[in-house]
């Protein structure tokens, strides 16, 4: 049973176009995982403290972030090895690209993701 305080929180959330995409448990430390939020593919990272999410496909060529290596705030591709920072969304050494930073956010165990308002 959900606890009140997180379903009044949830419904809040989702009413502020926020939008539950798993759990915490969904997503092992230092990987990522794919969602879809309206028709928008979004990669949701677990780092070591806390939560990340970004434009899922790589600006260089559409590279599936979500499968890159986390480290040190970044994730790097898996196709050419771009590195693409979680907080900013700049890609390194790459002046003018980069990715749409998106909120995260945890209520109990839930996993709650609001696209950022440049894509919506
Ligand atoms: S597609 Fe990501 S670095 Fe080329």
């Amino acid at each position: 049973m959900i606890p009140a305080e997180i379903a009044a929180a949830a419904t809040d959330l989702a009413s502020a176009g926020w939008l539950k995409v798993g759990t915490v448990h969904d997503i092992p430390e230092l990987e990522g995982r794919r969602t879809t939020i309206d028709g928008h593919k979004v990669a949701v990272f677990r780092l070591l403290d806390g939560f990340a999410a970004i434009d899922a496909e790589c600006p260089h060529k559409r590279g599936p972030l979500q499968d890159g290596l986390v480290a040190d705030g970044c994730v790097t591709c898996p196709l050419h090895d771009r590195r693409i920072d979680l907080e900013t969304g700049d890609v390194i050494g790459h002046e003018g690209e980069g990715v749409a930073v998106h909120e995260v956010h945890v209520v109990g165990d839930d996993l709650w993701v609001r696209l950022a308002t440049a894509v919506v």
